[in-house]
Formats: C-alpha cells, structure tokens, sequence
C-alpha cells in the first residue's frame, strides 16, 4: 500500500501514512503558466494498492484528484481507494428545482471512473454514498470532535436543528453531559431563523456540533440565541470548516467563544485531526 496525497490534504495523508505505517508518495506539481495543473508521482507504484487523500473543495481540488486518480490508474496500481475528507457539492443532493443538477451525483460518478471504493468522512446527508457506482463509505468525526471538547467543562451538547440530533446524542456519551437540539428555519442560503425552544441554558457552558459551517449564519443566530438565554461560554464545532466570506468574523461578532474543526478542510480552526476515524477503514 502507497498513500499519495493531493495538495488539499496533504497534512492527512501523511498522518495516514504515519498511522498505517506506510510509505508516503512523492508528488511533484505545478501550475502551467495557464494555470492548469501537473502532478507527477516519483514512485512506483505499479501492481501496489494506491490510497489517494484529497478534499473535493473548492473546485480546483476536484480536478486535481481526477488527474491523481488517472495518474495512478496509468501506472498500474492494483487497487485505487479514494479518501475524501470532504466532500464538496454534497448540499446540492438532489434536483429542489426544475432544471437544477444533482451536483453530488455528478462529481461522484466522475470520481467512481477510476475508484475502486471510497471513503468520506460525515457526508452531508449519508444516501450521496449511493450517488458512487463503486463501493461506497463513511465515518464520523464526531466522537474525535466531543474528545477535543472533554477538557472544556461543557454542561450541554446542541444540535442546530433536529436532523443532526444523533450526533450530539453520540457526542454526550463521550462528554457526560446533557444534549439537545435548537428549530431551525432556512430562509434563504445565507439566512436562518435558530429558536433555542425553552432549553435551560442560564449560566452554563454550551457547545453546538454540525457537520458543515460555511457561511456561518447557523452558528452566529445559534450563538446569539444561546447568549440572550444567558448561556455562559458558547463553543462552536464543526466536521468540515469552510468558513466563506466573513463566517469567521459573524461568529466573533456573535460572542462565540471558541472555533472548533476538523482538519477535512485545512485551516487555522484544525484542532481535531480525522486521521483516527479514516485509518481503520483502510485495508
Ligand atoms: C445544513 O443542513 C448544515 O448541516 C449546516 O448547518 C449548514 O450547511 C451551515 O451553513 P451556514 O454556515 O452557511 O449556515
């Protein structure tokens, strides 16, 4: 076995290495003075089981795992496993208007072309894995992400609207502590209406868990919510920070206390490595 890393996620593949204790492949990429993109992998990988590590945002990320994958495919590697810590597109899952894509479908056959199975962490909704014409898998960043918050004398674990409930329930085991959920309204993509019900939240410290912050609306009306309630330290954690446009800046605003992610999607609120929940799926 051989993990080769895309540039979205090459710190994870070189803690899957460090975990399988298997070799790292070497890349070499670039740009084109066009701005398309090489790779080239300075192993050989021929006959060997190729795991390709590559997060499917934003775009460009797509494109260079398609070329990874023929990459590997081209040197003659056995079997081609594809982790994809996170997978973009997911939210677009099915057609909400006439004439609209099923853009998770789309991007999931495409990379079925040269996949023999493929694992993702915390999917957006977990019938997408049905959208790959190839073995198809899973797993939750979610008990890493209640370890993390252990140490942060959390009373309560909130989901931000029902249908996530079961993580926080998952989560509460690990913590010791109570768990519930807040109604969410989506008005728009940008805009959400978050009721805390009549959670009793007076002076306690509160964590909310969801799969996704991208614009971070949810968190920032969640947040104010919580603190208008008397909630006493707000964290915010999530499975795949993207954090666009000035999420970063709503939540700060908000009065959040703490910014929690996974590394699926690197950035500086990486405090809470996937490569624990990836690694025993591989073999
Ligand atoms: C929605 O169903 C997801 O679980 C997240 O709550 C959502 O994607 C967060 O988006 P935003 O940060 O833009 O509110």
């Amino acid at each position: 076995m051989i993990i080769i890393g895309g540039t979205a996620s090459d710190k994870i593949a070189l803690d899957l290495s460090v975990e399988l204790d298997v070799p790292l492949a070497e890349t070499i990429s670039k740009r084109f003075p066009d701005d398309e993109f090489y790779v080239r992998i300075n192993n050989n990988i021929s006959g060997e089981h190729a795991v390709i590590v590559q997060t499917t945002y934003p775009d460009n990320n797509i494109i260079e795992l398609f070329i990874l994958q023929n990459a590997a495919k081209e040197a003659g590697a056995k079997k081609i496993t594809i982790v994809i810590p996170y997978f973009g597109y997911a939210r677009q899952d099915t057609k909400f208007r006439d004439g609209e894509p099923i853009s998770a479908k789309a991007i999931a056959e495409l990379i079925s072309l040269n996949a023999n199975e493929v694992i993702t962490v915390d999917p957006h909704k977990e019938y997408i894995l049905d959208f790959f014409k190839t073995t198809a898998i899973s797993c939750s960043a979610v008990s890493e992400i209640a370890k993390y918050l252990k140490d942060k004398n959390i009373d309560m674990l909130l989901a931000p609207d029902k249908g996530a409930l079961y993580r926080v329930k998952t989560a509460s085991k690990i913590i010791n502590c109570e768990f519930d959920y807040m109604e969410k309204t989506r008005i728009d993509g940008e805009t959400v209406e978050i009721k805390p019900k009549k959670l009793d939240v007076h002076n306690k410290n509160v964590a909310i868990v969801d799969d996704i912050i991208s614009t971070g609306g949810t968190m920032a009306k969640s947040i104010h919510e919580l603190k208008k309630h008397g909630a006493k330290k707000v964290f915010v954690s999530c499975t795949h920070g993207l954090f666009a446009g000035n999420a970063i800046k709503k939540l700060t605003s908000a009065g959040c206390d703490e910014i929690i992610s996974t590394d699926t999607v690197q950035s500086k609120f990486s405090k809470v490595k996937i490569v624990p929940c990836i690694a025993p799926l591989i073999n």
